[in-house]
């Protein structure tokens, strides 16, 4: 028994995305919201996706919490650790190290939209950390940070490179709501992927192995699973695009040819011509000074930034100001 605190249960979810489906897939430019990307199946894809050889992001952002997890626990001296979007929580656990070999843990608050990745991890932390109090939260970050239990000084955690997959306007939005539920003096750390060369980038998401599209293609099984639509995902093709101008990778899944898909669960029938595609992801790559100006935009001033040798992953450490 895990004892999750669900926020979103499956009636939500369910009802949540045939309001996605119904706005994305009518219109003109077809889209999905990344979230839905994740049911068990696809956290699962993720956690592979982590692995490969071409996606970089995981273990660059690994190096650098391994190297400055007792220099966060020592300036934060933080008691409760917020993870949002916590997925496996396995790079989370160097910052518990730190904060517990500092002597000021006491509680692990991980969020996550996907119940199945988040109670495995809640089960594994709960035996690997005796005493430390876990406090599991089903939900949505974008919806559902004003429910977080936690004693401060709080430190959020947002990792991966997971702000990425917000468009600009819905970063601010989240950035501004984290900030609301913090109070002066409390933290966020922040992981951001960086601009590099392109051709490094769109080999991160669009691997030899498949494994990012089938990931991709998952999108389509979940509205046919939760909304009993009749897509065949083997008809969309994955694809990923560097957009130069807006700095971010765009995944895309592209019919092969024209097609009509039944959604009932959404009261829909949506047609794609040949060639059409849907934006499924983007996600962004950052620059030093950007990153830290849209978080004093937001209330937070950057008081340590850190990255892999390679330079590849930037990670902020920011205090609410
Ligand atoms: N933080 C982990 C996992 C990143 S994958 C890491 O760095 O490896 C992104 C995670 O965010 C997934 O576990 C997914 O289920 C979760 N997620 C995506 N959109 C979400 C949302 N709107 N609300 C809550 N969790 C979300
Ligand atoms: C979770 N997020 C940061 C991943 C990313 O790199 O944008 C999701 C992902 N999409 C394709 N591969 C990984």
């Amino acid at each position: 028994m895990t004892g999750l605190d669900v926020h979103q249960g499956s009636d939500d979810l369910t009802e949540a995305l045939k309001v996605d489906v119904r706005s994305g897939l009518s219109a003109a430019q077809k889209w999905l919201p990344p979230k839905w990307f994740y049911d068990a199946r696809g956290s699962r894809l993720f956690e592979d996706i982590t692995a490969l050889p071409e996606y970089y992001p995981t273990r660059a952002e690994r190096e650098v919490l391994a190297r400055e997890a007792g220099e966060i626990a020592r300036v934060t001296g933080a008691s409760t650790l917020v993870e949002l979007g916590s997925g496996s929580s396995e790079k989370t656990r160097l910052l518990l190290d730190g904060l517990r070999a500092a002597g000021t843990l006491r509680a692990f608050v991980p969020l996550d939209v996907s119940e199945s990745a988040l109670s495995a991890a809640v089960t594994a932390i709960r035996a690997d950390y005796p005493g430390l109090d876990v406090h599991g939260v089903v939900g949505d970050f974008t919806e559902h940070l004003g429910l977080l239990p936690g004693q401060p000084p709080r430190l959020v955690a947002f990792l991966g490179g997971t702000i990425g997959n917000l468009l600009p306007v819905e970063r601010l939005k989240f950035l501004r709501s984290v900030r609301h539920v913090l109070a002066e003096g409390e933290w966020l750390l922040l992981g951001t992927d960086l601009v590099k060369d392109v051709a490094t980038l769109v080999a991160a998401y669009d691997d030899a192995a498949g494994v990012t599209a089938e990931f991709n293609r998952n999108v389509l099984v979940v509205i046919n699973e939760r909304l009993g639509a009749d897509f065949d995902p083997a008809r969309f093709g994955h694809e990923a695009y560097w957009d130069a101008e807006h700095e971010w990778i765009e995944m895309r899944l592209r019919a092969r040819e024209a097609m009509t898909v039944r959604i009932p669960g959404a009261g829909l029938a949506v047609s794609f011509a040949e060639g059409e595609h849907i934006r499924t992801e983007i996600s962004a790559k950052f620059r030093q000074e950007g990153v830290a100006a849209e978080l004093a935009e937001c209330g937070f001033a950057v008081e340590h930034w850190w990255t892999d040798a390679r330079q590849r992953f930037g990670v902020s450490l920011a205090r609410t100001r």
